[in-house]
């Protein structure tokens, strides 16, 4: 099948071989997309044999993203690819934190259940298969963490080397720790993300290394099976509004795609609204949004959230953000540091669980609903990036009342849960119990 890559500039178009280690367009350093010659498959038929693979035993088909391997056809042969058993993630609902969110009913897509505990494993199982087509040796990331917990899984599990490049003291020991583990080559620098990401761009360049950030067009192409899978869990029924934090504004982009193509391929009837979320201290989407249109998108030189995985202030991928949001009819919201932590206790609450940066979702949910942006009855999926044991400092914290914003502010426990230290005594904790 003809496959491209494609300046998502609508101003350049420029097209380039899907071969091609590229980044951002030659002519106008514009963000690239791939792009296929679908023909016109029979919507039914992709929806059945996608539904008869979940009981095959071969690895593609196991795999939550791969089973979708239709929508994405750049590789030109299947054996590039690494699986984890990645995707396979649930849809859940979750009663108490729709009361909380103002809505009638709220369903979390949980892509904490990843292998490596977050959705990056969607989009890494794609990009390092490209790496291995491409004949890589060795791939590179900045990482917040999660990133670099995928990258360094998939690459050491596909034979490349994994070079991590993380903001030093700014990233959680669990993330951390999987890096070292997978073992990847880990390099703590002293520069917040954005920096970073410039300086791991330059060594890309230089040294023939890979880039596997979200910039790379198929870590996009893979994440788009967080959006088909969640269809295909709900028998295709589009719901009216599915929620997401946004960082680098990869995976709304990713999203976002994997709902165009979706519907221009017969397989849904139309698109849902796409709502991004951001943490107020690392909004510079929000704030351009906000302007609509009367000012350019201004990058915020010293993001700050305890939010880490969303700690980001010159995000890569706004254009494609942008146009999702725009073309979804969507919204863009912020959400302060005490109104993530009650959410995620929320969420915790449940018997759910997630990180920070994806407890913006809900926190966000609960502005948009009370401002009437999304209907009280509105059929809405949040999507949980990342896994509850992210952040356990955190977690601690916030219920022991000790969590402070990046400014010093004190976070509220207002959902609060205390450890309760005792005495050996049997009478003594019974009376605690009663
Ligand atoms: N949620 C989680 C758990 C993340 O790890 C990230 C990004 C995001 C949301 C934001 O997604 O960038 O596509 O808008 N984490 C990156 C990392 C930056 O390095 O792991 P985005």
């Amino acid at each position: 099948m003809q496959s491209d890559l494609v300046c998502f500039n609508p101003a350049c178009r420029a097209r380039f071989s899907i071969t091609d280690v590229l980044y951002n367009c030659t002519k106008c350093g514009g963000l690239l997309e791939a792009q296929y010659d679908f023909g016109s498959p029979d919507p039914g038929a992709l929806k059945r044999s996608w539904r008869e693979r979940r009981l095959s035993n071969e690895p593609l088909c196991q795999s939550g993203v791969w089973r979708y391997r239709e929508m994405f056809p750049f590789l030109d042969d299947e054996r590039h690819v690494i699986t984890l058993r990645e995707g396979n993630t649930p849809l859940l609902d979750a009663p108490r934190a729709a009361v909380y969110g103002g809505l009638a009913r709220l369903t979390f897509k949980h892509q904490g259940f990843n292998p490596t505990g977050s959705f990056k494993d969607n989009g890494m199982t794609c990009g390092a298969a490209q790496a291995r087509r491409l004949g890589m040796k060795r791939v590179a990331c900045v990482s917040t963490g999660n990133t670099s917990a995928s990258m360094a899984a998939y690459a050491s599990a596909g034979g490349l080397e994994p070079l991590i490049f993380i903001p030093h003291g700014n990233i959680s020991y669990g993330k951390l720790a999987q890096a070292l583990e997978y073992g990847a080559r880990t390099f703590q620098v002293e520069a917040n993300f954005d920096q970073i990401l410039a300086l791991v761009r330059v060594l890309a360049e230089r040294l023939g290394i890979y880039l596997l950030n979200s910039i790379n067009p198929f870590r996009i192409e893979g994440q788009k099976s967080i959006a088909i899978e969640m269809m295909d869990q709900r028998d295709w029924r589009v719901p009216d509004w599915v929620v997401l934090p946004g960082g680098n504004l990869g995976n709304v982009s990713a999203l976002g795609k994997g709902f165009r193509e979706m519907r221009d391929l017969g397989l849904i009837d139309r698109l849902p609204r796409l709502a991004v979320v951001q943490a107020e201290g690392a909004s510079p989407f929000y704030q351009y949004m906000q302007a609509k249109g009367h000012a350019r998108f201004q990058a915020r030189e010293n993001p700050e959230t305890l939010a880490t995985a969303i700690k980001i202030g010159d995000p890569v991928s706004w254009p494609k953000a942008q146009f999702e949001v725009v073309t979804s009819a969507g919204a863009v919201e912020s959400v302060t540091e005490q109104e993530i932590a009650d959410a995620k206790a929320v969420i915790g609450q449940c018997g759910i669980g997630c990180e920070p940066a994806s407890a913006a979702t809900l926190a966000g949910i609960r502005k948009l609903t009370a401002a009437g942006v999304i209907d009280k009855d509105s059929n809405v999926v949040a999507v949980l990036t990342g896994n509850v044991l992210k952040d356990p400092d955190y977690i601690y914290r916030y219920h022991t009342d000790q969590l402070k914003a990046p400014d010093g502010t004190p976070i509220k426990a207002n959902f609060g849960n205390r450890p309760i230290v005792v005495p050996n005594d049997a009478d003594r904790i019974a009376e605690l119990i009663r």
